[in-house]
């Protein structure tokens, strides 16, 4: 029995499949190879763990004949599904890119599910399912009113999915992630967007002295400092909670969602005095206007991740950034 990945060589998914064979299951990834780090593939296959890499195919969830084929020729027991694109601002430009590939491609991916008998399947959702947010932390009975493309094509997905266990008896688990951060402690993996939108690469990529200075989107919000807070967990801490999520289903449970975030947020300045802290670098910064569809503040309430789960996230934002910084190094002297 195997544990099929898709997007496993993707920033979030590398890291899980990491976490699968440490905790002994033996795995597929089903990934495009479309965004990401051209050698993840290499470095996972060459990872021996508790658990096997049974096979990395290249295919897509927009030809169903090719999630066929991988369900064909591997006994796979559950998904876990992070295949998807992930950038709010080029959702708003083209959501049709959007709704096809991330809806039309999760529907792919359930239909092969049902045709070949499997039920449960570990899902990245996001907490720009809940759009604007009314409180703060946000826990899982906040309304869900997503303000973009993207964070509504995860949350048709969910809709999706409560309607595939009611009429197929596919039993999910939808992780709704806040900020994710960090890199694979040991080195191997990481994270690489192009183009890079997010905060803690942004910042170190920055401290490289070629030119670049950072830039802070909006420093007049209504938060302790006037940038944004968001809540940054570290991705091996959010790998685990797949597994966890895995475990849960393994045992019986039933669909649900939780959030995964750590209950505390940190300000963009605050990320940024722990970048140069970690570095030792002094980092030039401009500070301009607001991103737009940026909120104040993002925070998670983690409660019902750590009762119902059993998850515990435990490496701190020093952490996170320190694991970043290693493998922004190390990439550069790669590639
Ligand atoms: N920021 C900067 N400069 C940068 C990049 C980011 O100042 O170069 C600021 C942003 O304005 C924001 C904060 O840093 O205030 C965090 O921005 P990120 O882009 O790192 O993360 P977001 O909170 O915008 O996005 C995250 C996920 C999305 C998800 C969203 C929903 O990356 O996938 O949360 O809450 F949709």
């Amino acid at each position: 029995m195997a544990i099929l990945v898709t997007g496993g060589e993707g920033y979030i998914g590398s890291h899980c499949v990491i976490a699968l064979m440490d905790a002994g299951y033996d795995t597929v990834v089903f990934d495009n190879e479309s965004t990401g780090f051209a050698s993840t593939g290499r470095i996972l296959s060459g990872i021996g763990s508790k658990g096997k890499l049974l096979g990395i195919m290249k295919g897509d969830l927009l030809e169903r004949k090719d999630l066929d084929a991988v369900f064909s020729r591997y006994d796979i027991d559950a998904a876990i599904h992070f295949a998807a694109f992930s950038q709010v601002a080029e959702s708003m430009g083209d959501p049709a890119k959007y709704y096809r590939n991330n809806v039309g491609g999760t529907m792919n991916l359930l239909d092969a599910m049902k045709d070949h008998g499997v039920k449960r399947i570990v899902f990245s959702s996001t907490a720009a399912t809940y759009g604007e947010p009314e409180y703060v932390p946000i826990d899982e009975k906040h309304p869900q009113n997503p303000i973009n493309p993207y964070g509504r094509t995860k949350l048709d997905i969910e809709y999706m999915m409560d309607d595939y266990d009611r009429a197929y008896g596919i039993k999910s688990v939808r992780l709704r992630y806040f900020n994710v951060a960090g890199a694979d402690t040991l080195g191997r993996v990481g994270e690489c967007h192009d183009p890079e939108t997010h905060l803690i690469p942004n910042i170190l990529k920055s401290t490289f002295g070629d030119g670049r200075t950072f830039r802070m989107f909006g420093t007049d919000y209504p938060t302790r400092d006037g940038t944004c807070v968001r809540d940054y967990v570290n991705v091996e801490d959010l790998a685990d909670a797949h597994i966890l999520a895995l475990k849960y289903l393994e045992n019986g449970g039933k669909t649900d969602f939780f959030n995964l975030g750590t209950n505390e947020g940190s300000t963009v300045k605050e990320v940024f005095a722990v970048c140069e802290k970690v570095t030792g670098k002094k980092i030039p910064v401009s500070e301009e206007g607001r991103r737009p569809g940026d909120p104040a503040t993002l925070v998670a309430d983690n409660k019902k991740a750590r009762a119902v789960l059993g998850w515990a996230p435990s490496r701190t934002l020093e952490h996170s950034v320190k694991t970043a910084y290693d493998w922004e190094v190390r990439r550069r002297s790669e590639c």
